[in-house]
């Protein structure tokens, strides 16, 4: 692995524990990796337009190499955005739980990368749609923070988790089918409690680090 895409997506700078927990992997993960390229993709203090009727009309127009020239440029972001995963083997994306989902800004992301004909392909059997990755290779890890807690796998309020279960289902109907989720849990708790579940996910990030 020597690319990797950061997709920053809290609203907060300094305070959000999401971005520093990322900071964390990425210092750990690029000691390891000299001269690899890191590229930043900001979507949470800067988000990026939601999908609107032009995107889906230009997406999924009929005959895609026959694309109008103002329905390209309205896929022009989403080409963008498309292009930079494409041109990097390792993901990571900052993702706060945000009223059990993720902030707007990410899930706009998300739209624009999941893109017919380039990262999914729909084919036809006997009239039933069947999809297509069309991404190989590729890793991600998900940095999460949730104010409450029990939102991981078995946990109370599982069931409530549309966050990285939401990641992870989009990026493996994509191809990208190892994902590792790091969480700290607790936020609005006892401060203890959440400090010590971020030095927890700290570990995690550093042993990953070594891993990814
Ligand atoms: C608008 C908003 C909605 C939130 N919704 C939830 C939620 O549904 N569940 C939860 O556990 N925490 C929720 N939180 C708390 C955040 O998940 C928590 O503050 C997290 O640390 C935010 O990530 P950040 O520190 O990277 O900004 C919410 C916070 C905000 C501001």
């Amino acid at each position: 692995m020597s690319s990797i895409l950061a997709v920053h997506g809290s609203p907060r700078g300094e305070r959000s524990h999401t971005r520093r927990l990322t900071e964390v992997f990425l210092d750990a993960w690029l000691a390891r990796h000299p001269g690899a390229e890191l590229t930043r993709r900001e979507v949470g203090r800067a988000p990026i337009p939601h999908v609107g009727e032009p995107f889906v009309a230009a997406a999924f127009y009929p005959q895609p190499a026959a694309r109008p020239l103002h329905m390209q440029a309205d896929l022009a972001l989403s080409d963008e955005l498309v292009d930079e995963l494409l041109e990097h083997q390792l993901l990571v994306i900052a993702a706060p739980m945000y009223n059990f989902g993720i902030p707007s800004g990410l899930k706009a992301w998300v739209d624009h990368v999941v893109r017919i004909g380039r990262t999914f392909a729909i084919t036809e059997d006997n009239g039933v749609a069947q999809y297509q990755p069309l991404l190989r290779g590729k890793r991600a890890l998900i940095v999460t923070s949730r104010g409450g807690h029990g939102f991981g796998p078995g946990g109370v309020n599982a069931a409530f988790n549309h966050a990285d279960t939401l990641l992870r289902s989009a990026l493996g109907f994509i191809g990208i089918e190892d994902v590792r989720v790091v969480a700290a849990e607790g936020e609005e708790s006892d401060s203890r409690a959440f400090q010590a579940s971020c030095a927890a996910a700290e570990r995690e990030l550093l042993g990953l680090a070594a891993r990814l």
